[in-house]
Order: C-alpha cells, then sequence, then structure tokens
C-alpha cells in the first residue's frame, strides 16, 4: 500500500446547483479523480462545491444566493433550502470534517463540528489551487481575470488575504460612492481614504512577495514540457511597496486617494490594488504571453501553479489540491501526458473533468473516475 495523498475523502452536496444531493466517497489512496460527461452534466459544480471549502466566493466568484438548487426561475419557483458542503479532508496535520453553507445570507462554516466565524480558519486548514476555462486566453483578456488568477495564488500563501480583499472592496465601494454621490466631507473621505490605503498596501505587499518568491522557483525550474516563465506585475502601490516601507506606501497611497476625489466625482477612476495587472514572458521563447496560442497560455498557467505547489509545500509544509476544470483542453498528446505525470507525482489529490473519459486513458488504474450524467455521479470502470 503506498501512503495517502491529502485531499478529500468523502464529499457531500446539498442543494449545490444542480444537485439536490450528491455523495461521493474517494478512495482511501486518494489518488486523481476523473469526472466525465457531457456538457451540462454537473462537473464544474462539483468543483466548485470543492472551491468552496477554502476562504471567497469559489471558482466562479459566485454570489450565494446563485448557488441553491433551484428549478425556474428565481421569481416564479424559490426553494426554501439552503446549500451546503461537507467534506472528510485528510490534510498533513490529519483527518478533519469541513462544512460550508449558505444560513441567512451568510455563509457559515464548521470544522470538526465548532462553528467558525472567520473564513480564515478554512485557510489555515486546506489550501486549493484551480485553473478553469474562465482563464482560458487570459493574457488577452480582461485584467480582472489575471488579477483573481493572481489573488487565488496569494490567498493559498495568506489564509487573511480574502478578508483584507473584502475588506478593501468595502471600504473602497462606500467612498465611491460619497464621491459620486457628491458628498465631500473630509473627514469622512480622508477616515475611508485611510481604510482603503492600510488594506491596499498589504493587498500589494503580498502579491509582491508572492511574485517575487514564484519567480525564483519559476526561474529554476527544470527544462519539462511546461514553459518557464516570468511574472511582472504592475501597480502603482505595488511598484511603490518595492522599495518603500509600509508605512510610507500607506501615506503615499491615501494621498493618490485624496487627489483623486475631483476625477471619480466626475465619473473618473482612481488607481489602486484594484487595477494592478500581470503580464508573463514565456522563457523558453522569450515571448510575451500575449503572443502565445491559447495551449501555450494554459501551459503558462500551469507552470506557475506547479511552482506555487511547490512553494506552499517548501514554505508551509501543505500540498495544495488542484481543480483542473477542463484540464487537458487546448493541450496537444505530449503535454497531455506530461501534465498526466506531475498530478501523479504531487502528494495531494487532483481533480480533473472533461467531456471524453477516453482523454484520461494513460491514467487508467492511477485515478479513480466518475461518470456524472444529469447531476448523477456513477462509478466508472476506466
Ligand atoms: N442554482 C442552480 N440550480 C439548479 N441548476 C443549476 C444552478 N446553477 C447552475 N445550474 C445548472 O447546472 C448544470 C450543470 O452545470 P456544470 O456543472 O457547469 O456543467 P458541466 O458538466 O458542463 O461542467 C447546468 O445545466 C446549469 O444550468
Ligand atoms: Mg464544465
Amino acid at each position: 500500500m503506498t501512503t495517502p495523498r491529502f485531499g478529500i475523502e468523502q464529499l457531500t452536496l446539498s442543494y449545490f446547483r444542480c444537485y439536490d444531493s450528491l455523495s461521493l466517497v474517494l478512495d482511501r489512496e486518494l489518488p486523481p479523480v476523473v469526472l466525465s460527461g457531457s456538457n451540462g452534466a454537473g462537473k464544474t459544480n462539483v468543483l466548485e462545491a470543492i472551491s468552496f471549502l477554502v476562504p471567497g466566493r469559489g471558482l466562479r466568484n459566485a454570489h450565494l444566493a446563485d448557488i441553491s438548487y433551484r428549478i425556474g426561475m428565481p421569481d416564479v419557483v424559490s426553494l426554501p433550502h439552503a446549500w451546503t458542503v461537507s467534506a472528510r479532508v485528510r490534510t498533513p496535520d490529519g483527518v478533519c470534517q469541513i462544512g460550508t453553507g449558505k444560513a441567512e445570507q451568510r455563509r457559515q462554516i464548521r470544522i470538526d463540528g465548532q462553528n467558525i466565524k472567520s473564513q480564515d480558519e478554512l485557510g489555515k486548514t486546506l489550501s486549493i489551487l484551480w485553473l478553469t476555462p474562465a482563464f482560458d486566453r487570459i493574457f488577452n483578456g480582461d485584467p480582472a481575470t489575471r488579477r483573481r488568477f493572481l489573488d487565488r495564488l496569494v490567498q493559498s500563501f495568506l489564509p487573511s488575504y480574502a478578508h483584507i480583499t473584502t475588506e478593501y472592496a468595502y471600504a473602497f465601494k462606500q467612498w465611491m460612492s460619497l464621491l459620486c454621490a457628491g458628498k465631500t466631507d473630509p473627514a469622512w473621505l480622508t477616515a475611508l481614504e485611510q481604510q482603503i490605503a492600510q488594506n491596499g498596501v498589504a493587498i500589494a505587499a503580498a502579491r509582491v512577495d508572492v511574485v517575487d518568491r514564484l519567480n525564483v522557483l519559476l526561474e529554476q525550474a527544470p527544462e519539462t514540457d511546461f514553459p518557464r516563465a516570468q511574472i511582472f506585475l504592475k501597480g502603482a502601490v505595488e511598484d511603490f511597496v518595492r522599495s518603500h516601507s509600509a508605512l510610507q506606501a500607506e501615506t503615499y497611497f491615501a494621498d493618490l486617494l485624496a487627489k483623486s476625489r475631483h476625477l471619480v466625482s466626475d465619473g473618473g477612476h482612481a488607481c489602486g490594488p484594484h487595477t494592478a495587472d500581470l503580464s508573463v514572458l514565456n522563457l523558453n521563447k522569450n515571448t510575451d504571453a500575449a503572443l502565445c496560442s491559447t495551449g501555450e497560455q494554459k501551459a503558462l498557467l500551469l507552470s506557475i501553479i506547479f511552482a506555487q505547489t511547490q512553494a506552499l509545500m517548501k514554505e508551509k509544509g501543505q500540498c495544495p489540491l488542484l481543480l483542473l476544470d477542463e484540464g487537458l483542453s487546448h493541450l496537444d498528446a505530449h503535454r497531455q501526458g506530461a501534465l498526466f505525470e506531475l498530478i501523479l507525482s504531487l502528494p495531494s489529490q487532483v481533480w480533473l473533468t472533461g467531456v471524453d473519459e477516453k482523454a484520461f486513458a494513460p491514467l487508467e488504474n492511477k485515478a479513480e473516475f466518475f461518470c456524472i450524467d444529469n447531476a448523477k455521479a456513477y462509478r466508472a470502470v476506466a
């Protein structure tokens, strides 16, 4: 018998998206899990449910209310049920039971039967990274998607990050609303600017820290089928924190906001970590990722995710679970083979989805296969 991986031993969903209920009991050694099935069968919903076992709004960045199992339009049929996700998880610190769901408009969390107030506790227990089709051609799309990708990496390193970003967004929204409504009470605006600056600098510093760590690992990465990469982080506050203390950066950012008041009142934008961006250089080709093909861009993201996995193992002794939705899409046969090898070498569980079970044939006898059909899971014989 081999050493079991870290990951989910049992997963139960109720009233989650298309599932009124679902229970998966996984092989005790926690090999990779393959979910196959046609479009709309419910594969991504399972991965999304797992993504709620860590802080944040899951892999679809969803509103809690949209997740509850529902039939018909929201105003036609509204079901009273609240969704829940429950999992028995094997971590380096032992086995624990995590439960989460929506109760009274808020997310409720339980670890080993205890109600937990802060989502940070989830991040200390488990870390999860994911790659979904929403990240396809990420380097040509909206900067918000690149920030989401980066923020997930940072979140896996810093459990309190989701909390900091929520506080930042909340204060920023209040500040914008005041200015847009023509309210110019300087004391009120200044207090909000200080709050935004404090959280904004914490965000920028955490991003810089994670990108720097990743760049070291990416540069040292051995020659594989996944390209070596270098990440460039671009943002006024991110640039400033590199060469100044946190206190200096907070003053700088608060001043920047104060100077932007007129601009925002006139319908303009203020810059900050919410406008930062990242670009990636494909070191194997010395080419900007934005000029790379869809498959090459995906391979670069996988390089970054595997580097982050290494960083987490090295510095925290924690190996994140990986959720690779449509994990094989856009990759050539060679890279798909390399991906299988990498997945099998990891000490934690990897969840993969795809429409065609046959594409996962190299994982035969090395992975668990489930066929998802119309919101039901059937154990498939690979
Ligand atoms: N809140 C919800 N209640 C019921 N069904 C939902 C809800 N949200 C999404 N769905 C449905 O879940 C189905 C499966 O979605 P998904 O898991 O993304 O499919 P796929 O297998 O292609 O990844 C879709 O048909 C979608 O309409
Ligand atoms: Mg899907």
